[in-house]
C-alpha cells in the first residue's frame, strides 16, 4: 500500500516510515525541511534497506501535491507536517494557522481531487485542555486550548469533522498524541529540536550529554504526588506502530475515528530525571523553578479505545524510552549534524 507521507523527515514521521516500510507499506514522503534534515532519508534507508520517495515541498502548495498525487497510486495519507513549539505560536499565530490549518485544508483539497478519501491527522492531547477527569477518554471535553499550536490542531479537528460530515464516504482518523519520546534501539534517528528544547526529555538529554548545565524543573507544588507535573509519555515506536495499526483497522473504513495516543500512565518530572539518570549512568543536574504558564497538572490517557478498536497498545517501558534517547543523543550529541 502506497502511503503519502507529509512531515515524514521529522521526528514521529521518519520513525513512522521505518516502521510502514517493516510493515510492507510503501511511504512516499513529503516535507519542505523546515524542521529536519535532509541525512533522515539515509538513516531510514541504512534502517530498512528501502530509500522511500521523497519530495522537498509544502504541504500548502497545491500544484505540488497535484503532481505528487498524479505520480503515484495513493491510498491514503498521514499527515504529519506542521509547526509544533508552543511558545513560538505565541509569537508568530499567522504561521501557525498557516502551516497547520491552511495546510491541512490544501491537502485535503488536493486529496480530494485526486480521489484519495483516507487520511490520519497528528493531532495532540493539548486539545483536551485542562482536563477535569484523568484518565482522559476520546469524549471528554475539547477545544479549551491555551496557544495558537493548540488551537491550530483543534481548529483543524473540527474542520475535519464538518468536512466528514459533507463526504461520510471518507476515512479520516485523528490521532491525539500524548507525550511522545525515546528513538529508535539503533540510536541513528531521534529527536533533533532547533535551539532551546521547550520540551522536558530532549532538555534532560541535552544535560546530561553536557550541552546544557542543568534542567530546570518547573514548578513542584502542583496537587501530584511529588508536586511536578506528571505526563503520559509514549515511546515513538509505540506511537509509530499506532500510525500503522489506525491504517489496517480503520484506515479503509467510512467514517470520522479519534484515537488517544498514549500509555496509559503518567510519570512526574522528578520520575523521569531519576529515570534519564539510571539510562545515563550519572545524575541529571536540577532546579526547582517557578511553573511555567499555561502549564497542567497531570495529564494521562485512557486507552481501552485505541486497544479494542485497533488490537493496539504501548508496550515499551520508561526505561526503554530513557535509555534509547541515551543511545541517540549520545551518539548524536548535535543530532543530525
Ligand atoms: P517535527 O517538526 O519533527 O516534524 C514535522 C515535519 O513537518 C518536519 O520535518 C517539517 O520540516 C515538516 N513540515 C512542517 N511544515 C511543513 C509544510 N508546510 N510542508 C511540508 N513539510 C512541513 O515534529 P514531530 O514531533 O514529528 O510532530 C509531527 C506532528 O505531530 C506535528 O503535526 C505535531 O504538531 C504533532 N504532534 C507532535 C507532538 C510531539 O510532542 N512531538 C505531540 C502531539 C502532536
Ligand atoms: C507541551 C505543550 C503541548 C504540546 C506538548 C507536545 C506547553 C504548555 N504545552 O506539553 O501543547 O502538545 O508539549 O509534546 O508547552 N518541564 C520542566 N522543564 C522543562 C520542560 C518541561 O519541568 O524544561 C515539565 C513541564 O512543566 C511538564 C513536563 O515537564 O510538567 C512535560 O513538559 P513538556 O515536555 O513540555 O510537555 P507538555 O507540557 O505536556
Amino acid at each position: 500500500m502506497k502511503v503519502l507521507v507529509t512531515g515524514g523527515m521529522g521526528y514521529i514521521g521518519s520513525h513512522t516510515c521505518v516502521q510502514m516500510i517493516k510493515a510492507n507499506m510503501e511511504p512516499i514522503i513529503i516535507d519542505n525541511l523546515c524542521n529536519s534534515k535532509l541525512m533522515v532519508l539515509d538513516r531510514i534507508e541504512a534502517l530498512t534497506g528501502v530509500r522511500p520517495t521523497f519530495y522537498q515541498g509544502d504541504v500548502r502548495d497545491e500544484a505540488f501535491l497535484d503532481k505528487v498525487f498524479s505520480e503515484h497510486d495513493i491510498q491514503a495519507v498521514i499527515h504529519f507536517a506542521g509547526l509544533k513549539a508552543v511558545g513560538e505560536s505565541v509569537s508568530k499565530p499567522l504561521e501557525y494557522y498557516d502551516n497547520n490549518v491552511n495546510g491541512s485544508l490544501v491537502l485535503v483539497r488536493a486529496m480530494r481531487k485526486a480521489g484519495v478519501k483516507s487520511i490520519v491527522f497528528s493531532s495532540s492531547a493539548t486539545v483536551y485542555g485542562d482536563p477535569e477527569v484523568v484518565p482522559i477518554t476520546e469524549s471528554s471535553p475539547v477545544g479549551a486550548t491555551t496557544n495558537p499550536y493548540g488551537r491550530s490542531k483543534y481548529m483543524v479537528e473540527e474542520c475535519f469533522s464538518d468536512f466528514y460530515k459533507a463526504q461520510p464516504d471518507w476515512s479520516i482518523t485523528l490521532l491525539r498524541y500524548f507525550n511522545p519520546v525515546g528513538a529508535h534501539p539503533s540510536g541513528t534517528m531521534g529527536e533533533d529540536p532547533q535551539g532551546i528544547p521547550n520540551n522536558l526529555m530532549p532538555f534532560i538529554a541535552q544535560v546530561a550529554v553536557g550541552r546544557r548545565e542543568k534542567l530546570s524543573v518547573f514548578g513542584d507544588d502542583y496537587s501530584t504526588p511529588d508536586g511536578t507535573g506528571v505526563r503520559d509519555y509514549i515511546h515513538v515506536m509505540d506511537l509509530a506502530d499506532g500510525h500503522i495499526a489506525a491504517l489496517n483497522a480503520v484506515g479503509q473504513k467510512e467514517g470520522l475515528h479519534i484515537y488517544n495516543l498514549g500509555t496509559g500512565n503518567g510519570s512526574s518530572v522528578l520520575e523521569m530525571v531519576e529515570a534519564f539518570g539510571e539510562a545515563c549512568g550519572k545524575p541529571v543536574s536540577y532546579e526547582i523553578c517557578p511553573r511555567r504558564p499555561g502549564d497542567i497538572a497531570e495529564c494521562w490517557a485512557s486507552t481501552a479505545k485505541a486497544e479494542k478498536d485497533l488490537g493496539w497498545k504501548a508496550t515499551r517501558t520508561i526505561a526503554e524510552m530513557t535509555a534509547d534517547t541515551w543511545n541517540w543523543q549520545s551518539k548524536n550529541p548535535e543530532g543530525y549534524k
